[in-house]
């Protein structure tokens, strides 16, 4: 019998760490394993590490594998000293506390407007408080002690490849084009780092990894099989998931993602829409919510019940909750960029006063947050003929059933999986089998849910948001 070459993709994600083992010509799953993360937006890389390693072992190890890409969470600040230890535990994406330090950045090319502008030039994004550079500079001004030690930064997937290859060396670190397009100091057009900006923000100089190709090799395992350059999340996911064009891909999980593949990379100084790199040389313009599928637990525990009993309740209440509007802005919110407000309900009446009405407003009101990412990437440019709706937020019925009229299009739901993980697996096939694309991997046929149409829902929504305002610092 013809022995198969397996390959491993890994997602190292908010909440947890999942590997999963596939073959690399037909995308057959053949293993997977998964260990959960400290909760938290401050988390030590050891403890992805361990993670890791649980996953791993899980997984059966890798030892028969002939290539491995580690995706992950993305922009989390990983900072490194010259014998390569880390100096403190890393500020991942959704922790806001450098948001003073994002509206300094933006200040420091001019402000306003003008300042905007000129990072969206320079980068392709707009300074918010989830991008690495911001982190550093408040690393910088709030830690100096820690500040001195540093001789590197990078990201949580580059950590993880590193560590996996074995190296030690700072000039052994290897990130690939998406995730360095996180970070304000790498340009997704140009290609290239920009010194300047990383000490602009910093205070000086500290040595970054080096970007590699879609295909280049970032080290190798102890069996010499070559690790890819992996990517983050949202960009391995857009591979997992084979969105074909015309299609955005909507996730939800930790975090919102509305995205698509692009040839062109978007220019959009409001910061709504962030010019990321793809995992194939391309872009992927991309609107993040800091709220989404949290928004779906916070309201079980609101309403003392269990997920599949919200999406019941849900689906029991009229389509726009009789008026009832939730702002879900739970943990502050980067698009818009408000990191310092709270969550809030509009149109509380004593009809509404009750458990449906409130479980739809909930589901109703992440699903606007995310319908105004795909408005902004259509207004940028991006056709949107279908969305491919995954994470752990499309597991609800209630949230499948109302999506469609909230974004005005078909929604496909693939079946549940690991979609980030799998995107890595099909890079490493990539890297692997070699050839101008990732292979072809078959997939499972989605469900499709079609628009019922109900506009008015975006109206109310869109009055009560813009009601919330952000609050002052302090
Ligand atoms: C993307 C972003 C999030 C994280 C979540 O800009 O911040 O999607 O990558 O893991």
């Amino acid at each position: 019998m013809e022995r198969m070459t397996l390959v491993a993709g890994i997602d190292s994600s908010t909440q947890s760490c999942k590997v999963v083992i596939r073959d690399a010509e037909t995308g057959r799953l053949v293993r997977q394993g998964r260990a959960s993360h400290p909760d938290g937006t401050e988390v030590h890389p050891d403890a992805w590490w361990a993670a890791l390693q649980t996953a791993i072992d899980q997984a059966g190890g890798l030892d028969d594998v002939a290539a491995v890409s580690v995706a992950g969470q993305q922009h989390g600040m990983v900072v490194l000293d010259e014998n390569g230890e880390v100096v403190r535990p890393a500020l991942l994406w959704n922790d806001t506390r450098s948001a003073g330090a994002a509206a300094d950045l933006i200040e420091d090319l001019g402000g306003g407007e003008a300042g905007r502008r000129a990072w969206v030039d320079a980068v392709g994004i707009v300074p918010v408080a989830s991008f690495t550079l911001t982190k550093l500079r408040w690393l910088a001004r709030t830690e100096p002690e820690n500040a001195a030690r540093v001789a590197a930064v990078c990201l949580p997937h580059d950590w993880l490849t590193w560590k996996l290859s074995g190296a030690r060396g700072l000039d052994t670190l290897r990130t690939d084009r998406s995730d360095a397009s996180g970070t304000l100091y790498w340009s997704p057009k140009t290609g290239q780092y920009r010194p300047d900006l990383l000490e602009l923000g910093f205070g000086r100089p500290i040595a970054t990894p080096e970007v590699l190709s879609p295909t280049g090799v970032a080290g190798h395992l102890p069996n010499g099989a070559p690790l890819g350059p992996g990517a983050g999340d949202n960009a391995a996911a857009a591979l997992g998931a084979g969105a074909l064009p015309g299609d955005v891909v909507i996730s939800i999980g930790t975090s919102g993602t509305v995205f698509v593949a692009s040839d062109v990379a978007p220019d959009d100084p409001s910061g709504t829409v962030a010019g990321f790199a793809d995992t194939t040389g391309r872009f992927l313009p991309i609107v993040v919510t800091l709220n989404a599928a949290r928004v779906l637990d916070a309201a079980v525990r609101l309403l003392g019940v269990d997920h599949e009993q919200l999406a019941k309740l849900a689906l029991s209440a009229p389509a726009g909750a009789g008026g009832l509007v939730l702002i879900p802005y739970l943990e502050g919110e980067r698009t818009p960029n408000r990191p310092r407000a709270t969550g809030a309900i509009h149109g509380l009446t004593l009809r509404t006063s009750d458990p449906a009405h409130m479980a739809r407003a909930a589901v109703e009101g992440m699903l606007c947050a995310l319908a105004d990412g795909l408005d902004a990437l259509v207004r940028h440019g991006a056709t949107a003929n279908r969305v491919v709706l995954i994470g752990g937020g499309a597991r609800s019925e209630a949230v499948r059933r109302i999506a469609p009229a909230l974004f005005g299009l078909p929604v496909l739901v693939p079946p549940p999986g690991e979609y980030v993980a799998d995107g890595a697996a099909r890079q490493a096939a990539w890297v692997s089998l070699g050839g101008d694309a990732a292979p072809t991997w078959t997939a499972e046929s989605p469900e499709v849910y079609e628009d019922a149409g109900v506009p008015l829902i975006r109206e109310q929504y869109a009055a009560a948001r813009d009601a919330v305002i952000d609050r002052p610092e302090g």
